[in-house]
């Protein structure tokens, strides 16, 4: 357990280090340098980074979107693998589900791969439900979990 990490909003210095990490985590649908800096910039997304020594392990990219019917959705959430099970992602996710009610919005969403288990079971604890399954969402090849919370 790695308790009091650093946990910040990413600014336009990290979008290097971003995107190698992201590049490092994820096989497909990774973020380009031009969508980062766009979500660190855009004042509704939360960009969440984690730093250990100065070098980012984790971070959580949440959408605010406001209307008749305000929602947030967590786009991705990662940590590097050297430094998972450590509760990492668990203080992320609290730091974010912290900004999204500090927006005064009480339901987040979410999609996962329905293979992703670890995650699942990740989102599972924080009371996150399954409420649909969406055919082929990734590459076209491979279903999706569509989750919610209600806060
Ligand atoms: C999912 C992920 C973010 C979890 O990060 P983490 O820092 O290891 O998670 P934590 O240590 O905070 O775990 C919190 C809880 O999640 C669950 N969990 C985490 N890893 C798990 C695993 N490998 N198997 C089962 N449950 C797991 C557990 O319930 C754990 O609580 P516990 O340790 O008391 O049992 C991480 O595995 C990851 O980055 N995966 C690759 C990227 C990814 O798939 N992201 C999600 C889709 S966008």
């Amino acid at each position: 357990m790695l308790n009091n990490v650093l946990i910040k909003n990413a600014d336009i210095n990290d979008i290097d280090e971003l995107y190698a990490f992201e590049r490092g985590i994820f096989t497909h649908d990774q973020l380009s340098k031009r969508q980062i800096r766009y979500h660190i910039k855009h004042k509704q997304n939360q960009f969440l980074v984690v730093k250990v020594a100065d070098t980012i392990v984790g971070y959580c990219l949440i959408f605010c979107i406001f209307g008749r019917y305000s929602y947030a959705r967590i786009y991705s959430i990662a940590v590097a693998p050297e430094f998972q099970k450590k509760k990492i992602a668990a203080q992320l996710m609290q730091k974010a589900l912290i900004e999204i009610k500090n927006n005064k919005i009480n339901k987040v969403y979410l999609e996962v791969a329905e293979d992703n288990l670890t995650a699942i079971n990740f989102y599972k604890n924080f009371k996150f439900t399954v409420i649909k399954t969406i055919p082929l969402y990734y590459q076209g090849k491979y279903n999706a979990l569509k989750m919610q919370k209600i806060m």
